[in-house]
């Protein structure tokens, strides 16, 4: 008979020890110690702020705390994480010292993705998901407790939860809410919640000393890089994390540094580089957190998402390039684009932070002393108040919320950004001129995704192109990661060529289309993948995407059999084409003929993105996905259009003598481009 006290073999010994290390592990963390006054606290309070300096163990160890005196036995715990790593990463953490299955008791739930189950207790998921399951359960019944976790970033989404939990708490005596924010901030949150308290757990932080360059870098990428190696070559042992702005960067980054210490041979240890952002698969990301062999070590290339959503142990050295993308929104031109902005001081000293959490650590800043005490900001603008705001107006008018001035944000967007994404939603006919929702409204707020993107989803029924639009939404859900590009020289002409080879009259979504198409008749194969430059990980993750979106389409009835086959490829692509325009429609642009082009809206100067297959072809009107800032306003994801289609589908914006008419009859504010002021 076994007997639990006296383990029998080898197998039950490890695990045993296992167990009993990963407890003291828990133990540990500076958050135990407050472990009974938190909970008294939350017993007697139905909401409180909790504050604690990062990797104190709030996100992983609160839920486990309240699972452990009874709490799941009336309902669930939910913690909401900005960012999808984050959701899924501590998820596994938790499963794992739980020593669960990841998705049984312990599970993530985030956009196009649920881990959980009929079991699932304790629930980690995007913020955004939250406000999704809120359009389904206003009152959240199935929890007993909602964390609302790393309030202090202050995304869009986070920001509509702590007012939408406000007032359902006002409602809900049994429910509780926990606040939960990594800096000390705090008093504003309590302040909002009727000044419930705050309970702060110290956490450790070891000195960090600060360098500074001396004068600006012109490249921050080739700055960060030389650092880590210099840090590799002179320093005693310890990890590095290096902030920088996006997939794009860190990928540069480490190839730059692969090549680097590749010709530095065996005179250096080993250098293990672990990129970390948001679309990179979880089985990638897991790498960042294993431990670093003797004598090697590890660098973390991160988006801002180390900064406070994640914790890696080791860290003592931080390179801190000072910026973070950001959305951008002006509500003038309509225009939302992600720009590489400047970091607050705010977060400047939390990146800091990250490398004093075990010992004495370093930090690297990429900027000088004066930009720092002269240009940064002291915060980061909360996000509400500099981005597009449709997709959530569009959540709040489906879950009946129409009053949007008098609602009661924490901190309020301008009006103009109101007015400006009601006037979009108006123009894809979401709402009609009374502001409620419309049919076409109803069944777009269905879909996690933007306004123009889901109108384009909902309208492809009409255009016949049901499972044309959802590969393409797809495809385009995944990011501009699917295409490979080595950087040898040689390599690079046979991965453009392999790209060109994509390419289909009528743009870059037929391109996408395409490639997906063109895996799937070649039954998925990894093989195919390598052959054409594609990376796998990215098509696997847009049929996964795919999938996810067929369901949702049948939820609200769109037919997703195909009734395509009558239909010529020439009619095809026109109906894809035409469906893309009746949702981007507000994107539109004609070429000046100098190879540039000038939005239809309001005249503002934009070039093709020479990643684009449009690039080379120029054609006289076409509609784009996105705007991205590099050293120009370019665009992406581009399809070309006819001027009659505008006219067509959104006869509201488009008038036939604007765009087609007499060109003396052309109103002054299409023509030059200063007339935008
Ligand atoms: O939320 P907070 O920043 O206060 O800390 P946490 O995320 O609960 O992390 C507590 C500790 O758990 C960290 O110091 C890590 O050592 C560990 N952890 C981990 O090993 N792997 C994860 N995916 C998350 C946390
Ligand atoms: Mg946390």
């Amino acid at each position: 008979m076994k007997n639990d006290q006296q383990p029998q073999n080898q197998q039950e010994l490890l695990q045993l020890s296992e167990r009993e290390n990963m407890k003291k592990v828990r133990q540990s963390l500076p958050i135990y110690k407050y472990r009974e006054e938190l909970l008294t606290l939350i017993r007697d309070n139905r909401v409180i702020v909790m504050v604690g300096e990062t990797g104190s163990g709030k996100t992983t160890q609160v839920p486990q705390y309240l699972h452990e005196v009874g709490y799941t036995k009336i309902g669930r715990i939910g913690c909401t994480q900005p960012r999808r790593v984050a959701a899924m990463s501590v998820a596994a953490r938790v499963s794992e010292e739980m020593g669960t299955k990841l998705g049984h008791e312990v599970g993530y739930s985030i956009r196009f993705e649920d881990c959980t189950s009929d079991k699932t207790v304790i629930k980690y998921m995007t913020d955004g998901m939250l406000l999704r399951e809120l359009m389904m359960e206003p009152d959240l019944a199935s929890y007993q407790v909602m964390i609302v976790d790393e309030a202090h970033e202050r995304t869009l989404h986070t920001d509509i939860l702590l007012s939408i939990i406000k007032d359902l708490s006002r409602a809900r005596d049994d429910l509780k809410v926990i606040i939960s924010s990594a800096t000390i901030d705090a008093q504003r949150f309590s302040e909002y919640f009727d000044n419930c308290p705050i309970i702060k757990i110290p956490g450790r932080r070891f000195q960090v000393d600060i360098y500074y360059t001396k004068a600006p870098e012109s490249d921050y990428i080739q700055a960060a890089v030389l650092t880590v190696l210099q840090i590799h070559v002179t320093q005693p042992k310890g990890d590095i994390l290096v902030f920088l702005t996006g997939q794009e960067e860190i990928e540069a980054a480490e190839e730059m540094l692969t090549a680097r210490t590749r010709g530095l041979g065996n005179k250096i240890g080993e250098l293990l580089i672990c990129p970390i952002y948001s679309s990179l698969p979880s089985d990638m990301q897991a790498k960042i957190f294993e431990p670093t062999p003797a004598g090697a070590r590890k660098v973390v290339l991160s988006t801002n998402i180390a900064e406070t959503s994640i914790t890696i142990d080791n860290i003592i050295y931080v390179i801190d390039t000072g910026f973070a993308k950001q959305t951008s929104y002006n509500p003038r031109t309509g225009m939302e684009s992600l720009i590489v902005t400047p970091i607050s001081k705010a977060s400047a000293d939390q990146r800091a932070g990250r490398a004093g959490r075990v010992a004495p650590g370093k930090c690297f800043r990429m900027y000088t002393k004066w930009s720092f005490l002269n240009e940064l900001d002291q915060n980061t603008i909360p996000e509400i108040q500099r981005t597009n705001l449709g997709s959530v107006v569009l959540m709040l008018k489906s879950m009946g919320i129409n009053n949007l001035v008098n609602f009661d944000f924490m901190d309020s967007p301008p009006p103009e950004m109101i007015v400006k994404s009601l006037e979009q939603l108006y123009a894809l006919g979401a709402i009609n001129d009374e502001g409620d929702l419309t049919k076409l409204g109803r069944r777009m707020a269905e879909f996690p995704l933007d306004p123009f993107l889901s109108k384009m989803l909902v309208q492809s029924e009409y255009y016949k192109c049901v499972d044309q639009i959802i590969t393409v939404c797809a495809m385009l859900s995944v990011g501009n990661t699917i295409f490979y590009r080595p950087n040898d020289k040689e390599k690079k002409i046979h991965a453009d060529n392999a790209r060109k080879a994509f390419f289909r009259p009528g743009g870059d979504h037929l391109a996408l289309l395409n490639v997906y198409n063109s895996w799937a008749d070649n039954g998925f194969s990894q093989n195919w993948c390598f052959e054409n430059f594609i990376q796998i990980r990215s098509m696997r993750r847009a049929r996964d995407v795919r999938e996810q979106l067929i369901l949702l389409c049948e939820r609200v009835e769109i037919d997703v059999k195909d009734p395509s086959l009558s239909i010529f490829e020439d009619e095809m692509n026109t109906n894809i084409c035409k469906c893309i325009c009746s949702g981007f429609f507000y994107n539109a642009a004609k070429t000046n003929l100098n190879g540039t082009y000038k939005t239809l809206k309001n005249g503002h100067s934009i070039t093709i993105h020479p990643s684009s297959l449009m690039f080379d072809i120029k054609p006289e009107w076409i509609v784009y996905n996105e705007l991205v800032f590099t050293s120009k306003e370019y665009v992406r994801n581009v399809i070309e259009v006819k001027g009659e289609w505008l006219i067509e589908i959104a006869p509201h914006l488009y008038k036939e003598k604007d765009l087609l008419g007499d060109k003396r009859k052309m109103p002054k504010n299409t023509g030059t481009s200063d007339s935008r002021n």
